[in-house]
């Protein structure tokens, strides 16, 4: 929990996203993601997972599996291909929720990035998800 908090404060205090975009990050993935990766985040089981052939993996361990930083261009471009409509042979359907026109920069630890409000919110959301 405390960990949360310091990174949330951490995004916050750097990239000029405050806690309005944490909030709107959140109920984006409440909405969009929660259902197969689940409610807080760690993958596996709900009714979305239905007919997958893949496990929806825990999206807590994506700083962990990347050497403990968070991977903010890969998991950026994952999440591009998806707002475009899906990424074929991928078993992610596309976001319409996630695309927009206006653009936002997004700061994370060291790494910057622009996408739409929508996905930087989200990709600001899921980097506080992440454990140590
Ligand atoms: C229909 C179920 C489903 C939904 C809804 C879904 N995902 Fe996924 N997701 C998967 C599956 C299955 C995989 C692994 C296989 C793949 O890459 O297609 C995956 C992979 C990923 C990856 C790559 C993880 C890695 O370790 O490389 C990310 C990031 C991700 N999802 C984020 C999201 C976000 C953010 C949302 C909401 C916008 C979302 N997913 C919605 C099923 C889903």
């Amino acid at each position: 929990m405390l960990v949360t908090m310091l990174s949330a404060a951490l995004v916050a205090g750097c990239g000029g996203i405050g806690q309005d975009d944490l909030r709107r990050g959140g109920m984006l993935y409440t909405e969009n993601c929660a259902v197969c990766h689940g409610g807080d985040a760690q993958g596996g089981g709900g009714a979305g997972v239905y007919g997958l052939s893949k496990t929806p993996p825990d999206l807590t361990g994506l700083s962990q599996r990347n050497g403990g930083a968070f991977p903010v261009y890969t998991t950026l471009e994952t999440l591009e291909g998806y707002a475009d409509g899906g990424m074929r042979g991928r078993q992610m359907a596309g976001f319409s929720d996630l695309q927009g026109k206006r653009k936002k920069r997004v700061r994370i630890d060291r790494e910057r990035a622009r996408t739409t409000e929508q996905l930087a919110a989200l990709l600001t959301y899921l980097s506080t998800l992440q454990r140590p």
